[in-house]
């Protein structure tokens, strides 16, 4: 999604000014071209030279400055920019912005773009709390800034409250979020995520392998392209994503229940969970004690949600997904055909970088007209920006309401 995207980072002058550097090599992992402008009082902070080395490129300071590059900064930098970054953004930048000053290289050049801008407010929690600074956020927003609420916890004043900048995971998917088509807007997404935990007794259970990574990454790319997302999530162990309903819970009978209250609103439903196939046929009301022997687990079939769903008159793009250690496109089709599904993804667990835990996958989109796209390893954000990618062709093929 950050792949040679464009990006103008302005850096303002507040103790989270040396978070900027993290956040640079963040961007420029995920293929970012970045380029900086610092404030006089950011360079208080941190230097120039060390946003120039971690940005691999010119950093901008000085608005007068003539530079082999550019002639005029300002909008030289508005033309390059897809997404315009301030973090962190202090009181005083997010005045000057709402009230139309543009007195240095970054106000000026924020009044000359035209592009998404993306503030990272980061201060006192009194400043940040005064009715000033919270007017002059609210005109930012009301004028289609996205501001983002800071994070909550100790802060460098010796206090602690809101005012930290937010975390760098969470301004990459801010970005990722202004640089995404809304293409599903109006459309209602349910994803599945994560395992199911079958209880034995009140300390264990039977579980399937799963973080929800991969899920979750589908719930948070639908959410960015303006779909309007429920996730029902098995237990895991990683932050939710932005969603607009997640529903937590805990055994495949407790998933099967929530999927059923909620697939008929559903325009696309996604089953990306590990549903365990079978739970103990009886859960213990205490724990098992070893002086009685080895247990016998006499186990039950657990109902195929997914089948479920296909089985009852439905409208939409239904996808599920498979992961195999043998076979994995015969096993695949074989699933797509026998459940019903529209489109199914498959993934291998022998190859590297797929699977479980990871932050990667190696897919491959399987579809009922007999299609087969087969992706080299990417993120699983990327991975799930291509299902969805898929979901939109679907759509349009069935003549549902996925917007071109
Ligand atoms: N699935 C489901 N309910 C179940 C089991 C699986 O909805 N009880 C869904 C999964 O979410 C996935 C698809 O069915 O989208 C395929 O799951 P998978 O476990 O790979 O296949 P199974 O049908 O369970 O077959 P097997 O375990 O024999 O491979």
């Amino acid at each position: 999604m950050l792949e040679n995207k464009k990006i103008v980072l302005g850096i303002t002058g507040g103790i989270a000014a040396y978070k900027a550097a993290e956040l640079t090599r963040a961007l420029i992992r995920a293929g970012a071209q970045v380029r900086v402008i610092m404030t006089n009082s950011a360079m208080e902070f941190i230097t120039p030279l060390t946003m120039q080395t971690l940005s691999q490129g010119p950093v901008y300071t000085d608005m007068f400055a003539p530079t082999d590059q550019y002639d005029m900064a300002h909008i030289a930098l508005a033309d390059f920019v897809d997404v315009f970054v301030i973090a962190p953004a202090t009181g005083n930048v997010i005045g000057k912005i709402a009230s139309g000053i543009a007195d240095d290289l970054l106000t000026t050049t924020v009044m000359a773009q035209n592009k998404p801008a993306l503030i990272c407010p980061a201060m006192n929690d009194k400043m940040l709390a005064n009715p000033i600074v919270q007017n002059n956020i609210f005109k930012l927003k009301k004028m289609g800034y996205m501001v983002m609420d800071s994070g909550v916890g100790e802060l460098a004043c010796k206090t602690s409250g809101s005012g930290r900048l937010p975390e760098i995971s969470k301004i990459l998917q801010a970005v990722e979020f202004l640089l995404a088509p809304k293409d599903f807007s109006g459309e209602r997404v349910l994803v599945t995520a994560g395992p199911t935990e079958e209880p034995l007794d009140p300390v264990r259970f039977i579980t399937n392998r799963s973080s929800g990574k991969m899920g979750y990454a589908i719930a948070r790319a639908a959410h960015q392209r303006g779909a309007k997302v429920t996730l029902i999530s098995g237990p895991t162990k990683i932050p939710p994503p932005e969603a607009d309903q997640i529903i937590y819970v805990r055994t495949a009978l407790e998933m099967y229940r929530a999927v059923m209250e909620h697939y008929e609103k559903a325009t696309v439903i996604i089953k990306a969970a590990a549903v365990a196939d079978y739970r103990p046929k009886t859960e213990a009301r205490e724990k098992i004690k070893k002086d009685r022997g080895i247990p016998g687990i006499e186990l039950t079939r657990n109902p195929d949600i997914i089948a479920a769903i296909s089985a009852k008159k439905r409208k939409g793009i239904l996808v599920g997904f498979a992961m195999e250690t043998q076979d994995l496109l015969a096993n695949a089709r074989q699933k797509l055909l026998k459940k019903n599904m529209d489109m199914i993804v498959a993934n291998s667990l022998r190859e590297k970088g797929a699977g479980f835990e990871t932050d990667t996958n190696i897919i491959t989109i399987i579809d009922r007209n007999g299609k087969t796209i087969a992706l080299e390893k990417m993120t699983k954000i990327d991975a799930a920006h291509k299902i969805l990618d898929h979901v939109k062709m679907l759509s349009k093929k069935k003549g549902l309401c996925v917007k071109p």
